[in-house]
């Protein structure tokens, strides 16, 4: 089967490392993986007086997120944390109140930076957000990039060998977990 992927990226920058590495865990993905991204940019603030009558923004993104399979986060730390824009956008993901589409949903969580801990406090802070909002998550392995630009290409193509085949590892481990959170005939489940 094949399984889509909605995938979130946390910087809106024109030069995101991010965007990069989601580039480069697309092409090293299994061919079983389709991926959509969700985009984040357009939304307002979310706030409650808007549950009435959600905008256009936030059904769309509401709908894509029940559309896909499984979501990947793919995104940078800010101070210690999730960037505001991917906050904002699983707020309005999480509500009106009942309403939560995340729930159920498999979901990984990776990030890049140009510092040693590679985004490790964001992914911890997601892991909290994603546990309250019923999304099982890939636990292992763990990937913490600390970006050398040299070392992408343009399109996503990963120069060095060692970060290529841990990024593949990473991929089809997310593919196996999406599997068997969704398909109870999957390996894993007794
Ligand atoms: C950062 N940066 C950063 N890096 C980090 O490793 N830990 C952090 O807490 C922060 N905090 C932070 C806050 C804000 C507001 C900005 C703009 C930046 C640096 C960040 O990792 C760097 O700018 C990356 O290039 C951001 O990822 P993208 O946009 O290139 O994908």
């Amino acid at each position: 089967p094949t399984y889509k992927i909605g995938y979130f990226v946390g910087s809106l920058s024109s030069t995101s490392f991010n965007r990069t590495l989601a580039k480069a865990l697309i092409k090293l993905a299994p061919d079983t993986l389709e991926f959509n991204e969700i985009p984040i940019r357009d939304l307002p603030l979310y706030s409650q007086d808007f549950d009435d009558n959600y905008p256009p923004e936030g059904r769309a993104l509401k709908e894509a997120i029940e559309a896909s399979h499984g979501i990947l986060f793919v995104s940078p730390e800010y101070n210690r944390s999730i960037p505001g824009a991917l906050k904002n956008a699983i707020d309005w993901g999480s509500r009106p109140w009942g309403t939560n589409s995340f729930a159920r949903k498999p979901t990984g969580i990776v990030g890049a930076s140009p510092g040693g801990i590679g985004t490790a406090v964001m992914q911890s802070s997601m892991r909290g957000v994603l546990s309250f909002l019923d999304a099982p998550q890939l636990n292992a392995p763990e990937v913490y990039i600390s970006f050398k630009p040299e070392a992408y290409g343009e399109d996503g193509e990963v120069k060095d060998e060692s970060t290529k085949g841990f990024l593949s590892h990473y991929m089809a481990e997310y593919g196996a977990f999406v599997e068997r959170v969704l398909d109870v005939n999957a390996p894993g489940h007794i």
